[in-house]
């Protein structure tokens, strides 16, 4: 039987940070490894068009994504790994769907809403738009699964509403996809525990890239509480609670264990542990990362050929949507 189609993507848009990570591409590579789906990645480069940057910048940070995904595991031979803005008919549907969207469900985008109140006036139309393109993206494949963090569940919520839509007016058309959360699905940044760590803010993130030197400095300024005991406890330790799930999803074990294990000791003890769990936990990336890096073209290689396999699949769903609405013959 044939497997169910699993697809996700992340946007250029600067060095990945522990929160994408466990929130997502760690995820990624351990579905891609179990055999049971048949795996789409890719580089949402159009999405990231959204937010200011230089073309220069742009292309170092597709190529420094594409040398994150496959320092980390992914394998262009189990999965197919490509650059969105290279398969035309994402771009397609995603009009398609803008059509079927009511102003109002994408002004609600909670995504929306925060990027927009920044940018005020200036505020461009892709950023309202974005969620029927995220919408395209994963409707062309036809895909069940879609591995996010919590931040995305409000896109996926809207992609699984279009699909409906679209079916009910046109005929089945659409499969509508469900998501995949790891444990850690929202990590909290070091220097502010009640805020989502963001690239935004770099202050707030361990990036996986950093040296072992900036780990180690960054883990030990990150805000805890002034109390004393390691436990898990959101409200009142929001700190200590998102170090310990850092350290429980990396080592794979529950809380309750690292709970155990310090109980009775302290605060500099612990971040010391969590530390040196991070610099050896990302040892191989670091390695791997730079020696994909001096290769940019392997890497607009792999790129290429994954997007012309993408292609093949997005077009034939293009051309039967087409069909469905009657602008294709
Ligand atoms: P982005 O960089 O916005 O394209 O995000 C890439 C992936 O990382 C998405 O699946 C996000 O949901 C996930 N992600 C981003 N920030 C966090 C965070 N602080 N905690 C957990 N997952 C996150
Ligand atoms: N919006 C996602 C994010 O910011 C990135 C993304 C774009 C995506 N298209 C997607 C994720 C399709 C999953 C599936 O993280």
């Amino acid at each position: 039987m044939a497997k169910p189609i699993l697809i996700s993507g992340i946007q250029p848009t600067g060095r990945l940070h522990i929160g994408n990570y466990l929130g997502a591409l760690k995820n990624f590579v351990e579905l891609q490894n179990s055999g049971k789906y048949e795996c789409y990645f890719f580089i949402a480069d159009l999405h990231s068009l959204t937010e200011n940057f230089s073309p220069q910048e742009k292309s170092k940070q597709i190529l420094e994504l594409a040398a994150d995904y496959l320092a980390t595991g992914l394998d262009p031979k189990k999965s197919v790994i490509f650059l969105q803005s290279q398969v035309a008919a994402h771009s397609e549907l995603a009009w398609i769907f803008e059509t079927l969207t009511s102003l109002g469900e994408l002004k609600r985008m909670t995504q929306f809403k925060e990027k927009s109140e920044k940018e005020k006036e200036r505020a461009n139309a892709g950023l309202l738009t974005y969620p029927t393109l995220m919408a395209a993206d994963i409707l062309i494949y036809d895909a069940a699964f879609v591995p996010v963090g919590e931040d995305q569940l409000q896109h996926l919520e809207l992609t699984r509403t279009l699909a409906r839509k679209f079916n009910k007016r046109f005929g089945k058309t659409f499969v509508e996809p469900k998501p995949i959360l790891t444990e850690s699905p929202r990590i909290m940044s070091i220097s502010d525990p009640k805020k989502k760590m963001a690239k935004s803010e770099p202050s707030g993130c361990l990036f996986l890239d950093d040296s072992p030197r900036e780990i180690k400095a960054k883990i030990s300024r990150a805000v805890t509480d002034s109390g004393l005991e390691i436990k898990l406890d959101p409200e009142k330790k929001a700190g200590i609670s998102n170090l310990l799930r850092i350290y429980s999803s990396l080592i794979g074990h529950g809380i309750p264990m690292l709970e155990k294990k310090y109980h009775g000791k302290n605060y500099a003890e612990f971040k010391r542990d969590l530390a040196e769990l991070v610099i050896n936990h990302f040892a191989d990336f670091r390695k791997d990362k730079k020696a994909l890096m001096a290769r940019p073209q392997t890497l607009v290689a792999v790129l290429k050929s994954g997007s012309n396999a993408a292609t093949k699949i997005a077009e034939k769903k293009i051309h039967e949507v087409k069909k469905k609405i009657g602008i294709a013959f």
